[in-house]
Parts: C-alpha cells; sequence; structure tokens
C-alpha cells in the first residue's frame, strides 16, 4: 500500500468523466487500498480515484469510523435537500455551502464486483454525492453559493 499524490484544482484530470470499472482485480485492490491511505494521510472523508489520476469509477468515504468502498456507484434515488458545508483535498484553502439532496439511494459494487444498494441521508447523502461528482469531472466550487470568492483568486479552472 502506498500514498499517491492528490490532483489539485486546475489538473485538467479533474475535469474528465472517468470510466466503469470492469475488471475486479488485483489492480483494482491496488488503488482501492492506495485511495484509502491517501484519503487518512490528508485527513480527508472521501476520495475518488479521479482526485489520483485514475480515471475509473471508484469513490471511498469514511463516515465516522464507517468506510465504504464504491465501484461504478449511480444515484438511484434522491429525496429533499440540505444545504451544508463543504471541502475538498483538490481544492485547497477553501470551504463553502453546498445545497444536495438530503437522502439518496445508491447502487454500486464492492471491490469484488457483487452488486449492493445503500440507503443514506444527511452526511452520507452529501459526502457520496460529492465524490460520484468527481467521477464526472464535476467540483464542489462548481455549485457551491459563494464560488465566486475561489474563482476570483484562482481564476475558473
Ligand atoms: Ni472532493
Amino acid at each position: 500500500m502506498a500514498k499517491r499524490k492528490v490532483l489539485k484544482y486546475g489538473d485538467e484530470r479533474l475535469r474528465k468523466k472517468a470510466t466503469p470499472v470492469t475488471e475486479f482485480d488485483e489492480n483494482l485492490f491496488e488503488l482501492l487500498d492506495d485511495m484509502r491511505d491517501t484519503m487518512y494521510a490528508n485527513n480527508g472523508m472521501g476520495l475518488a480515484a479521479t482526485q489520483v489520476g485514475v480515471l475509473k469509477r471508484a469513490v471511498i468515504v469514511d463516515l465516522g469510523g464507517t468506510f465504504f468502498e464504491l465501484i461504478n456507484p449511480e444515484i438511484i434515488y434522491e429525496e429533499g435537500e440540505q444545504v451544508d458545508e463543504e471541502g475538498c483535498l483538490s481544492v485547497p484553502n477553501f470551504t463553502d455551502l453546498v445545497k444536495r439532496p438530503y437522502k439518496i439511494t445508491i447502487k454500486a459494487k464492492d471491490r469484488y464486483g457483487y452488486d449492493f444498494e445503500i440507503t443514506g441521508e444527511k452526511y452520507f447523502a452529501r459526502c457520496v454525492c460529492h465524490e460520484v461528482d468527481h467521477l464526472n469531472g464535476v467540483l464542489y466550487v462548481d455549485k457551491s453559493e459563494n464560488n465566486e470568492k475561489y474563482f476570483k483568486k484562482y481564476g475558473k479552472k
């Protein structure tokens, strides 16, 4: 296992759409293990493969000690809304308010390729939506309330 470099705002790979994982093999296990090391080393709560420069649909999240690996995640249901503060390891020195669904159901595969579904609300919904956005080349500053401040300082990239 090893830490990988987290891409920062302005790196064009953060804007690419990731492709589905089709091989549930050693390479995927290594990627997921490295992502986990990288996330914890940076005190993150979620990380998408895109952020370490691998354009595959894989994300991890840690919700206060409950760890999830979501491969090819799809949001199949959403309900309500919430507004709360978000940050991102790829968008340093900034946090901002973002509107997200209050509750979601996702369908995903685990690292061995088995399908599962999870329904969660509040923080789970926020975190998973943020990470799934990464897989589509979307950053939270694209939709946050005071993003003009960020763009003013760092440019719109
Ligand atoms: Ni992020």
